[in-house]
């Protein structure tokens, strides 16, 4: 086939063109597409068409779908894949509604000892009026930007991570698995370019290592802040049928929330297993 990219933006992105995975795919061309996901760190694959199961198979040639942590996202039949949709946000205790995706730029799942390598997304249906974007951080583009001191200082700190400040997004018997704590180092080590990056989702760090939750996460705001600047962000126009691809060991993501919560949004999710991560 000879695989065809095209970088979306200068921050981070690319998109391969003329690929339906829903055809077999030759070996050399998925390990092309791997090896761009791990370059560019994002990953557009437009205009597929995918049942559940078509999904799953499209995702599996990028590694191994494992479960993810919120229960009453799974699709029913098809428990490797997470529904987000928007008209199933929950209402919080204090009446508020629970809008799914993070507004916060994040990595996902790092309560879990060994985070997903790749979050695999599939739109189904987007808000009619518009909106309802992804935003993508290049995180090891923030890290190279910062002072040599500086990515010094960084490199000693660790992250201690757990579901339990977000109860609110779970039930009592996911929340049971998913107290645990798990400690990741804040730069890590891209295990397949060796590229360094900031690696944390601060709603799920309880604090750093050794330190105090409030000052910890005063702290780890205030880099993020500092570091996701403009020229390395992607900001994605989801069109129904693209197949995105996130490489979590080395970028961060935020939903935009730019449109009414009322419309209707449907993302499916996939996880990929992922290791320990390293410094
Ligand atoms: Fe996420």
């Amino acid at each position: 086939m000879g695989l065809s990219l095209k970088p979306v933006s200068d921050a981070i992105g690319v998109e391969a063109l003329d690929i339906d995975l829903n055809r077999p795919i030759a070996a050399a061309d998925a390990q092309a597409l791997r090896n761009a996901l791990a370059k560019h760190l994002l990953l557009i694959i437009r205009d597929q068409s995918f049942s559940p199961e078509q999904f799953v198979k499209a995702a599996s040639v990028f590694g191994e779908p494992v479960r993810q942590h919120q229960s009453t996202l799974l699709m029913s039949g098809c428990e490797d894949i997470a529904v987000l949709d928007s008209r199933r946000a929950p209402i919080l205790p204090s009446g508020k509604v629970n809008t799914v995706g993070s507004v916060i730029w994040h990595t996902d799942h790092t309560n879990d000892p060994q985070p997903p390598s790749v979050t695999c997304l599939y739109g189904v249906e987007m808000p009619k009026n518009g909106g309802g974007d992804t935003g993508f951080a290049n995180m090891q583009k923030a890290f190279e930007k910062l002072p040599k001191d500086r990515q010094d200082a960084l490199m000693a700190f660790k992250t201690v991570n757990t579901f339990r400040n977000r109860r609110d997004c779970i039930t009592d018997d996911d929340l049971a698995k998913l107290e645990r704590e798990s400690v990741h180092p804040l730069i890590r080590t891209h295990p397949i370019t060796g590229k360094k990056s900031i690696y944390v989702h601060w709603n799920q760090m309880d604090r750093l290592e050794e330190q105090e939750p409030e000052p910890s996460r005063k702290f780890i705001r205030e880099l993020l802040d500092n570091t996701i600047v403009p020229d390395i962000i992607y900001r994605h126009k989801w069109c129904k049928g693209d197949f995105l691809l996130v490489d979590n060991a080395g970028a961060m993501h935020k939903g935009m929330r730019d449109y009414q919560h009322t419309e209707t949004r449907i993302l499916h999710r996939v996880i990929l297993k992922g290791g320990v991560p390293y410094q």
